[in-house]
């Protein structure tokens, strides 16, 4: 697959492209959706977490196979819909959505969406409100946070994006279960379908994604127990990329793993519901540079520093989750003798550092930061007045949409008048 991508740039690069941008293959996103939705039931679904990336050419393509979409907020709510998602195929968590985000996912569709994820116990009585203005009865999932050990699941990925432990803000805790059933009860005007959890981003391994689907499906028991009709278990997202290129569980995997659990514990009559964000799109999205220039001490030549045209603004998790995305010389001569080089961008901050690579001395212009299709354009900010990258869309190794970066001049503009 990105083999494919990298014939793709090599090919963009020497046609020219404005950089930096973001370029991307859709046949390979959709091949990942395929394997995934190949490994669940009929009755189970995919909820992309648009998150990951929110290009629409990605929602249509990932949506095509047959994939619906978790959303956080109301605007990728509004943007998941112009996409053409039905209102059937969107669960939409986030610990607190304001009024009018409440009011577009409770008007949305004939009956709501497929279900707003709640995550506190005080979210399900504005819920009701919101619904009972509306004229309408909404249905909910409760989002547990299934209280794993944080330092526990720390040791598995990034410390900032693990969820599912006490001192995060996320989910409802199990201790708080009968409490806020006891608000369910009491709210005509919403129905209770379904648990949920997201346990934390970038796992490598099935266990703690596991661990917390075991605690999903005890409370799903627990809840059927008492007389609420549930229609599914969401496990959410959490399957991991391995940025150094090397392989790791595959999504299906995952997905295989939680459906003999929940088999084994005796809830597989249930629809499973999961939130994949990053394994769909993560490897099959590049972030194309030019070199603007080098940098070579003279008083210590081995300090050597890559200065590129993207930076942390165009992707930002070096700087916030020291990760390291592999960077390749596309147009270097074969065999260049090559070296390591410390390639930053050129914003003002020393955080700007995409890490030491083994490059080419020379004889290149153009490089590609690898697995930037996740969290990349998404997380992007105009920092020092930066236009966002431009995008490009491929198929079998041909643009077929681009998304145009705004002229530097635009934001001047548009700061000016603030
Ligand atoms: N569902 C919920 C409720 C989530 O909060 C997330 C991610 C997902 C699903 C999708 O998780 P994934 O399958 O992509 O791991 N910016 C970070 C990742 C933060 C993830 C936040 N929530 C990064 O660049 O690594």
């Amino acid at each position: 697959m990105l083999r494919t991508l990298e014939g793709t740039i090599a090919t963009l690069a020497v046609s020219g492209i404005e950089t930096p941008a973001y370029v991307y293959d859709l046949d390979a996103i959709e091949r990942e959706a395929d394997d995934l939705r190949a490994a669940l039931r009929e009755r189970d679904a995919v909820f992309y977490a648009v998150k990951a990336n929110s290009a629409g050419s990605i929602i249509r393509a990932i949506a095509s196979r047959g994939c619906g979409a978790d959303v956080v907020t109301g605007a990728e709510l509004a943007l998941v819909l112009r996409c053409g998602i039905d209102a059937e195929g969107i669960v939409y968590s986030g610990v607190a959505k304001s009024n009018d985000e409440l009011d577009l996912a409770i008007s949305s569709g004939t009956r709501g969406i497929r279900a707003i994820q709640v995550e506190s116990i005080e979210e399900i009585a504005r819920v009701d409100a919101r619904a009972r203005a509306a004229d309408r009865n909404v249905r909910i999932a409760i989002r547990v946070n299934p209280g794993l050990d944080l330092d526990e699941l720390a040791a598995h990925t990034h410390a900032h994006i693990v969820t599912g432990h006490d001192e995060a803000k996320f989910g409802i805790a199990r201790e708080d279960l009968s409490a806020a059933l006891d608000v369910v009860k009491s709210s005509a005007n919403v129905t209770l379908v379904g648990v949920s959890s997201h346990v934390g981003s970038q796992f490598f391994t099935t266990a703690p994604y596991i661990s917390a689907a075991r605690v999903v499906f005890e409370l799903a028991t627990e809840l059927r127990a008492r007389g609420h009709a549930l229609d599914f278990a969401d496990t959410g997202g959490g399957m991991g990329v391995d940025y150094s290129g090397a392989e790791c569980t595959r999504p299906a995997a995952f997905v295989r793993e939680t459906l003999s659990l929940m088999k084994e514990m005796r809830c597989d009559d249930l629809a499973l519901h999961i939130e994949p964000g990053r394994a769909l799109v993560a490897r099959h999205g590049v972030l194309v540079a030019r070199v603007i220039q080098r940098k070579v001490s003279r008083a210590r030549p081995t300090e050597k520093w890559l200065m590129i045209d993207a930076g942390m603004n165009d992707l930002i998790r070096p700087a916030l989750y020291q990760a390291k995305h592999r960077v390749i010389a596309i147009d270097a001569p074969a065999n260049a003798k090559t070296s390591a080089w410390r390639v930053v961008g050129p914003i003002c901050e020393s955080a700007d550092d995409f890490g030491s690579h083994d490059l080419p001395d020379e004889g290149f212009t153009t490089v590609a930061l690898l697995d930037a299709g996740a969290y990349g354009y998404t997380m992007a900010s105009r920092y020092n007045g930066r236009a966002v990258a431009s995008e490009i869309f491929t198929r079998a190794g041909r643009i077929v949409s681009t998304s145009p970066r705004a002229p530097m001049i635009a934001w001047a503009d548009e700061r000016s008048r603030a």
